[in-house]
């Protein structure tokens, strides 16, 4: 559908550019919405739907209903630390055609005390997908026909059945995600709602939408064949759904219902709830629009901000188109210009840490000089003192060794004179 809309519009821009000119006979060309439709069919399409929604509000039993299948998505508890994300992808074929149907769906959503980030990891995940597709776009070699598209076409938005109001949580949540997804919000659980109070939430819903500004998606009406229906089915919005697992056998036939001791609630049944609308519309009737408005308006969104933020822009700043091409060599040089100037700061700030570290290196230096200085002084100071002392020492030793001397020649000379004066009072008598 995306490429046949972009051949109409070639063709229109044909028709004004160019003349107008009757063929005189088949040609051929007119098989071309056939050709695209074979080439699509060959390929098989790509529809991913986001099931958002608290614990347990009922989303795999609605996608198993939905899809007529049994997914086997396991339930999980209500002590989630933090919301997440699952994925599973399955292969559906119905007649020839082939649907790889990728389902997401939140764990955890609305059990945590702080909600704050609930919304986060699923805003993250939406953008992820569009970066995927975006870095495939931008790739020389790409190959989007192949690609695994996982962009996702819609929000099943599940409202609990609470019959009063949307939670705060819902309005935060919506408001988060309009600008990036097609949202169909949904009341779950419809079975547990009285019908009037069911009229009566649904227009509540609607009125709050509003008041908050919240975009939520509407079928398209520009097609004349459809317009109708979906005129009437805007106006159902939100649809009130039930699921089931267990099937009944109703009119010879088996069906999905819920037993209760009261009756049978039966899903497909629309004087039951709205889950046939749900399905015709998603699925039977603008599957294609949801995919389409994916791409041309959350997807280029996201691009155009993407570029833009890159610096990317279609018009320079006095307002004169500018190609790809000059944006590039203009980008190219204003980063050159950075690096070289990042390169300059870069250089200075070394030059500088090589003059500071020098200064440290040449003070530290005058210290060790001044230092040894400063030893040197006083070692020669120490030096000289024992000089001195040494010298006055020798002299003590030379006036001991003189004085010394000077006793022993006293001390000889008694000696003699004592021996003498015994030799005298020896000698008298002869
Ligand atoms: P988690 O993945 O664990 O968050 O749960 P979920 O949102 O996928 O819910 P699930 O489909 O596992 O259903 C939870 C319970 O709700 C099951 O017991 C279902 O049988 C029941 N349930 C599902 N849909 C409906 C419904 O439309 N009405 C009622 N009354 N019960 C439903
Ligand atoms: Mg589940």
């Amino acid at each position: 559908m995306t490429d046949m809309t972009s051949s109409s519009q070639v063709a229109r821009t044909l028709g004004t550019d160019g003349r107008s000119m009757e063929l005189k006979g088949t040609v051929g060309f007119s098989s071309l919405p056939d050709q695209l439709v074979n080439k699509s069919v060959t390929k098989g399409f790509d529809f991913n739907i986001l099931c958002v929604g608290e614990t347990a509000v009922g989303k795999s039993t609605l996608i198993d209903s939905l899809f007529k299948s049994n997914f086997d998505d396991a339930p999980v508890s209500h002590k989630q630390p933090q919301v997440s994300l699952t994925r599973h992808t399955y292969n559906l074929k119905e007649s020839n055609v082939n649907l790889r149907l990728t389902v997401v769906s939140t764990t955890g959503f609305g059990d945590q005390i702080n909600k704050e980030n609930s919304s986060k990891p699923i805003v993250e995940y939406i953008d992820n997908q569009f970066e995927t597709y975006l870095q495939e776009e931008l790739k020389i070699k790409r190959n989007l026909m192949e690609t695994h598209d996982t962009r996702i076409h819609v929000c099943l938005y599940f409202v609990s059945p609470t019959g009063h109001s949307l939670k705060s949580l819902d309005l935060i949540s919506m408001k988060e995600l309009d600008k990036k997804v097609n949202i169909i919000p949904i009341i779950a659980k419809a079975d547990t709602v009285s019908r009037p109070e069911l009229l009566q939430f649904k227009k509540k819903i609607m009125e709050e939408l509003g008041e908050n500004g919240l975009r939520i998606y509407t079928f398209p009406t520009d097609d004349a064949t459809v317009a109708d229906t979906n005129n009437k089915m805007n106006e159902q919005i939100p649809f009130a759904v039930v699921g089931s697992r267990e099937e009944i056998v109703a009119g010879g036939q088996r069906v999905r219902a819920r037993k209760y001791p009261w009756g049978v609630v039966e899903v497909e049944n629309e004087t039951h709830c709205d889950f046939v609308k749900l399905r015709e519309m998603m699925i039977r009737t603008n599957m294609e629009d949801l995919r389409e408005k994916t791409h041309s308006i959350h997807y280029e969104l996201y691009r155009r901000n993407k570029l833009t933020a890159m610096g990317f822009s279609d018009t320079s700043a006095d307002n004169k188109p500018v190609s790809l091409q000059e944006t590039y060599e203009q980008k190219r040089s204003e980063h050159l210009r950075e690096m070289q100037t990042r390169e300059e700061r870069m250089r200075q700030m070394f030059v500088q840490k090589v003059k500071e570290k020098e200064s440290q290196l040449k003070s530290s230096e005058q210290k060790l000089h001044d230092e040894f200085e400063r030893m040197r002084k006083q070692h020669t100071d120490e030096k000289k003192q024992l000089d001195d002392k040494r010298v006055s020492l020798e002299d003590e030793i030379n006036d001991f060794n003189k004085r010394k001397a000077q006793l022993q020649a006293h001390r000889a000379q008694a000696e003699l004179a004592k021996s003498n004066a015994a030799a005298t009072i020896r000698s008298p008598r002869k």
